[in-house]
């Protein structure tokens, strides 16, 4: 083991097997693993640990900072290691046992999950997996693309393992900012003022006698899954520039906007692209994850600064980005979620947030996370975190899914992520509806006339005009509210016979 990369003599006997680790990890503990939207997660443990469960079952709560890359999820699942697991994932096989039952899902706003470990409200963390480019002289952890709660776990865990990825290159040491909150009631504001301030430490500090474990890997971070911009997305991203224009116009924002958050996935990643050919400049992000789009707004000339909690590339980016990660280095911080998506600082920031719905409804209620009111797609992540506490909230989703046979805009949304009072602006590559200081009857004109397909206009319309004369605040006709679900469950489509 290269001396650079283990800097303790005292930790060099620790280097065992994925396996020998693994055994630290028995049957009803609460793991908390590194790993944050496929960036940075331990590798080889959970995969020792779901070999080991096809010959011995056991079962484990796994907590980590969001989704985890290298298909482990999935292999944890199939493997029946988990029996609860917190607080976000993105896998298919995992989303699978998740809504048959077998796995207890708890779906958490990232910002909050280590406020409830520290609080004992959650756990206690029994043994805590690192991925790690090195440990420091004093036997601190340098994590690698990603933090997301790894700094806690380490700190609250009875044990910790820490993997040494010799694939994250060295060169990532120094890109974070281990900064922890001091304790409730007489905590002192967290003194992150400009997405560049650097509050904390550069590695998670530990005692080294936690240290039980240190296994060598090489494996990479599975590259992210988006798919490059379309016209839809190009269209979202036309909108949202249109309106920071006019806000721009009306004086409320500057050339230079505030600091811009971007939720996961295909379209928030494509509607960034949006920023590159836009009239705005010396943009920053303060964000949870890092998607190509910031590296193409870096290189473009657009982005001076960003903040995340991690970085999650496609092949062709990794390939580009993380050898080359000590140009980026001056211009990004990777930080603990808990201060990526802290409340406090999102507010005094001003944030501009740009998360992503599955569905809204005809007054601005937002569905991130249940396919038809009742299936998990991967969870709230940090979107609750930026949407409530930003400058500006915008959701952002093509308004049809599966080939038009789903509406994105219902009469009402079957589950609710984000209620009315957390949503501002709602876009669709059809428009965009400013929703801001609107009572609910104007922000459903706003929404049908802005962001509805002409598949289903007239039937959304009809619906709203006919809950209209049974009166209310936010005029409904109850029995008919999720009919539109009803259909599609029963038919696969929202679409009324003969339309
Ligand atoms: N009903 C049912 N399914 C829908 C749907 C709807 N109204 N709208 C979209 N979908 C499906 C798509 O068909 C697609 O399915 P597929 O994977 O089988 O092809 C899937 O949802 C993803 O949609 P896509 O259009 O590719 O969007 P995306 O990759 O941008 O992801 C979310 C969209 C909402 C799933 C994703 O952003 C998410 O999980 N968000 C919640 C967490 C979050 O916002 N975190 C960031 C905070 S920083």
């Amino acid at each position: 083991m290269p001396l650079d990369r283990i800097r303790l003599s005292s930790l060099a006997d620790k280097v065992v097997s994925a396996e020998e680790a693994a055994s630290h990890i028995r049957d009803g503990m609460i793991v908390g693993m590194s790993g944050f939207t496929r960036a940075g997660e331990a590798k080889a443990v959970p995969r020792a640990l779901a070999e080991r469960a096809k010959r011995e079952p056991f079962k484990i709560t796994l907590i980590t900072g969001a989704s985890l890359g290298n298909d482990l999820d999935k292999q944890l699942a199939e493997a029946h290691v988990l029996s609860r697991r917190i607080p976000f994932q993105s896998d298919p096989a995992l989303r699978k046992a998740i809504n048959a039952g077998e796995v207890m899902f708890v779906d958490q706003h990232l910002s909050e999950t280590v406020e409830h470990l520290r609080t004992h409200q959650l756990g206690p963390i029994d043994v805590a997996v690192i991925e790690a480019v090195a440990i420091t002289a004093q036997g601190g952890i340098i994590p690698t693309t990603s933090v997301g709660n790894s700094a806690t776990f380490a700190i609250l865990a009875e044990k910790v393992i820490v993997e040494i990825n010799l694939s994250q290159p060295l060169e990532l040491e120094g890109l974070h900012d281990i900064y922890i909150p001091t304790r409730r009631p007489f905590r002192e504001p967290i003194p992150v003022v400009t997405p560049e301030s650097r509050v904390g430490l550069p590695f998670i500090p530990i005692p080294p006698e936690k240290i039980a474990a240190i296994v060598v890997t090489t494996k990479l971070d599975s590259a992210s899954t988006v798919l490059p911009p379309d016209p839809e997305t190009g269209a979202i991203a036309g909108h949202l520039m249109e309106f920071l224009k006019r806000e721009v116009r009306l004086g409320r924002l500057t050339d230079r906007l505030q600091p811009l958050q971007a939720g996961i996935g295909t379209i928030a990643n494509a509607v960034m692209h949006g920023f590159i050919d836009s009239p705005f400049y010396d943009l920053t992000m303060y964000s949870e994850v890092l998607q190509d789009s910031t590296f193409d707004l870096f290189d473009a000339g657009k982005l001076n600064f960003a903040s995340g909690s991690s970085i999650t590339l496609s092949k062709a980016k990794y390939d580009a980005v993380i050898p080359d990660i000590a140009r980026y280095k001056p211009r990004l911080i990777l930080r603990p979620q808990e201060i990526s998506n802290h409340p406090e600082i999102i507010r005094r920031l001003g944030i501009i947030a740009i998360n992503t719905a599955l569905e809204f409804d005809i007054y601005g209620n937002v569905n991130s996370t249940h396919v038809g009111g009742t299936h998990m797609m991967n969870g709230i992540g940090g979107s609750g975190d930026f949407a409530r506490n930003g400058y500006v909230s915008v959701f952002v989703t093509k308004s049809i899914a599966k080939g038009g046979a789903l509406s994105s805009v219902v009469p009402m949304v079957s589950h609710v992520d984000h209620t009315e009072h957390d949503v501002d602006v709602l876009i669709t590559e059809v428009g965009l509806a400013d929703l801001r200081e609107l009572a609910p009857r104007e922000r459903a004109r706003q929404i049908i006339a802005n962001c509805v397909h002409p598949l289903y206009r007239d039937a959304l319309t009809d619906y709203f005009d006919r809950a209209l004369t049974r009166g209310g605040h936010t005029p409904h006709l109850i029995e008919e509210a999720f009919s539109w679900h009803a259909r599609a469950r029963e038919t696969g489509s929202m679409l009324a016979a003969g339309t």
